[in-house]
């Protein structure tokens, strides 16, 4: 049954930047063409930038380069009974001001449109603007819920460490209550994310299997083939631990360790996710550090004739830099079903390939009947392919034809596009559909991110100032530093879904 979405408004804090332009408005624009958008529905841009209405509609819908192409076979009237839903407000030079202009502008669209004063309040500014835009919203009352409903949606990241998170959290939760905010995980939008949900809890032939009895490990690959792009001052200051690892990754984790929920709720789904990501064990000691973690940072290589910058020659990023654009964590979660299992996580930047993917590893059989038939040391896999080819693949043993019982691998393949009639959702458009609806079941509660905080805390303290910390060297263009395979017990090396790009696939220590 499709959900009915309540008549309200969208104002964007932050909206002259650059995720407004890219993200949210082709996002609604899709909910658009799709009818999905309430019969009534405004959208306020609001930042420190001099525009008019029209002059924003055109920055982010009319000539926006995201959309434009898109526009092209489009009619004048439709495209406009889109761009008519855009106004904007000059904030003046600082966030942090009084927000008696905006207030009055919201009563006046509300009146005018009859939004039924259900609003939601988008923060893509830079974190440390969350509170006092919270808190300057309160202040004119524009948190409360009496006549229509508030919700706010914070993108990550959610603090800096478990301190600053915990900070954050406390600081928003003054003037909006838990259930008010949205703290947006892109992730989470994605549908193979949320298919792992589906694999294991609507089929019969998985969740039988998924635990220490069967499963061997399971293996994370998170993969980038870009560098950091324009982005080198952001993420100088964060790292792969931080950018990718302590949310988006760290929710991927909580999915696959986390018990059944007993239903589809919101609250059922995250109150199981929490306590996943409490079960991870945490590592103390440096001993655990040093053995359980990699970091790594990519260097100048050539690429297919190509030169690739090193990190520490891009834009933004300081000449002596020990951020890390690679990591790699090994670690276990102490509950009665993962007992033992080791989990490998990696992620990073530069890789040969854009890939994201699950693997789980199953055991061998107990008891091996056809000796010498070569698949002794060929594992079960299910490959949950988080993007891109999205879909899922199972690698089982089948008999080569002939005489005796040599076994080969052969792989049952499904892919999301093969389901050719159904319109998958971009990550951004499917979560500010639910938050429009009200459904939080996406997006990640206040403990759920102090959990994640708690494992990753240790990791990021020991890399700042621990014992025989390394930081790593790998080419452009290679799987990281080689002795990451290190890490993995047994079979002691990591599924590289392609080839290596570059020629120099060794390592070195860089400090
Ligand atoms: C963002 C990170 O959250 O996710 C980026 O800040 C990263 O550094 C991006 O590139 C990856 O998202 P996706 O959906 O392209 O895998």
């Amino acid at each position: 049954m499709t959900k009915k979405t309540e008549n309200q408004l969208l104002v964007i804090f932050g909206a002259s930047g650059d995720l407004t332009a890219r993200k949210l408005v082709p996002a609604l624009f899709n909910l658009y063409l799709a009818r999905q958008l309430p019969e009534n529905f405004i959208v306020l841009g609001a930042s420190r930038s001099d525009m008019t209405d029209n002059e924003f509609r055109s920055r982010v819908v009319l000539e926006s380069r995201y959309l434009k192409p898109r526009l092209e076979d489009l009619k004048d009237n439709y495209i406009k009974g889109f761009s008519d839903k855009f106004f904007y407000e000059d904030l003046g030079s600082d966030y942090n001001t009084h927000y008696g202009r905006l207030q009055k502008r919201i009563d006046d669209l509300n009146n005018k449109y009859h939004l039924d004063g259900n609003v939601i309040y988008y923060l893509s500014t830079p974190p440390t603007l969350y509170e006092p835009i919270a808190k300057r919203l309160a202040e004119v009352g524009l948190n409360q819920q009496e006549n229509g409903w508030k919700r706010l949606i914070v993108e990550k990241p959610f603090g800096y460490d478990l301190e600053s998170g915990m900070q954050l959290n406390r600081g928003l939760q003054q003037y909006f209550s838990e259930g008010q905010i949205f703290r947006i995980d892109h992730y989470l939008g994605k549908e193979t994310v949320q298919n792992l949900l589906v694999t294991r809890f609507a089929n019969s032939i998985f969740e039988p299997l998924w635990n220490r009895n069967y499963i061997n490990h399971v293996e994370i690959t998170n993969a980038e083939s870009v560098g950091v792009e324009k982005r080198g001052g952001y993420y100088d200051k964060s790292g792969a631990l931080r950018d990718m690892f302590q949310n988006h990754l760290l929710q991927i984790v909580s999915l696959i360790v986390m018990e059944p929920p007993i239903g589809d709720a919101p609250e059922d789904i995250r109150n199981e996710k929490v306590k996943a990501l409490k079960s991870l064990r945490i590592m103390r000691t440096d001993k655990e550090l040093h053995d359980n973690t990699i970091r790594g940072q990519y260097v100048a290589s050539e690429v297919s004739g190509e030169k690739v910058k090193g990190y520490r020659e891009e834009d933004g990023v300081d000449s002596s830099s020990t951020t890390e654009t690679y990591a790699a964590i090994k670690f276990f979660a102490d509950n009665w079903r993962w007992k033992d299992v080791p989990f490998y996580v990696r992620t990073a930047k530069r890789m040969p390939t854009k890939v994201t993917e699950v693997v789980i590893h199953f055991k061998s059989p107990h008891h091996h009947i056809f000796q010498n038939s070569g698949v002794n040391n060929k594992d079960n896999k299910l490959i949950i392919r988080i993007q891109p080819d999205e879909g899922v693949l199972i690698k089982f043993g089948v008999k080569v034809p002939g005489q005796g019982f040599k076994v080969e691998r052969a792989n049952l393949d499904f892919y999301y596009s093969s389901l050719a009639k159904t319109r998958v959702m971009e990550a951004y458009e499917r979560l500010l559909l639910d938050c429009m609806q009200g459904d939080a079941t996406l997006y990640a509660r206040a403990d759920e991110v102090e959990a994640a905080w708690e494992f990753v805390d240790p990791i990021l303290k020991y890399w700042e100032s621990g014992k025989d910390v390394r930081m790593y060297g790998y080419a452009a263009g290679v799987w990281g530093p080689e002795n990451a395979d290190e890490l993995i017990d047994g079979i002691g090396y990591w599924r590289n879904p392609s080839s290596n790009l570059a020629d120099d696939p060794g390592y070195c220590v860089i400090c």
